[in-house]
């Protein structure tokens, strides 16, 4: 790990923080030849798994950024501030699909030498991750009451296990 241990345990504590207070942080992604997209996500998870410090995402196939994260196995998390309530409501709510995100909050994509997709200039805390593996939750492995929450209509969630390959402040 290239970086100090203490660094991405207090970045990841703020993201908890940024979730329970806000609702969620951000995730952005960038399909091979396309513009970077930004998607709300309220469930992550983080830890050392496999050696390696890691942030798992969970992404529904019918999210426009669910074509991006297969086509490029790159993500960034970013975390939002007090005042971004409006931008965390709308980007978990509008599809990239039909509006250009960073375009409509005026928010800057900011890119890292040799890592393919951006942060948010705006925001204060930045993950940048690499999937080192990706599953699909399976429906007859599920307790009946979670089906029935949370996948009546199906659209069963990808989890991606990104290593956390550098934290930007
Ligand atoms: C607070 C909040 C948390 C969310 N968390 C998730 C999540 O963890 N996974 C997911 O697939 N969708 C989640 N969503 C829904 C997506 O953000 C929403 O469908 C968004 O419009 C998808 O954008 P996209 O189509 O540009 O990818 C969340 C929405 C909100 C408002």
């Amino acid at each position: 790990m290239s970086f100090d241990q203490d660094l991405w345990k207090n970045a990841l504590i703020e993201s908890y923080r940024a979730i329970e207070n806000l609702t969620g942080v951000f995730l952005v992604t960038q399909g091979k030849g396309r513009k970077p997209n930004i998607m709300t996500i309220g469930w992550i998870q983080g830890g050392i798994i496999w050696g390696r410090p890691i942030i798992s995402v969970l992404v529904r196939p019918s999210r426009f950024s669910f074509i991006h994260i297969e086509e490029n196995p790159s993500f960034t998390v970013c975390v939002p501030t007090d005042s971004m309530k409006r931008e965390i409501n709308w980007c978990g709510s509008v599809s990239g699909a039909t509006v250009d995100k960073f375009k409509s909050t005026a928010f800057t994509p900011v890119y890292s030498e040799n890592f393919s997709v951006p942060t948010i200039q705006e925001c204060p805390i930045h993950f940048e991750c690499n999937i080192v593996q990706k599953t699909k939750v399976i429906e007859t492995n599920f307790i009946p009451e979670i089906i029935h929450e949370y996948y009546s209509s199906g659209d069963f969630h990808s989890i991606y296990y990104g290593e956390i390959v550098k934290v930007k402040l």
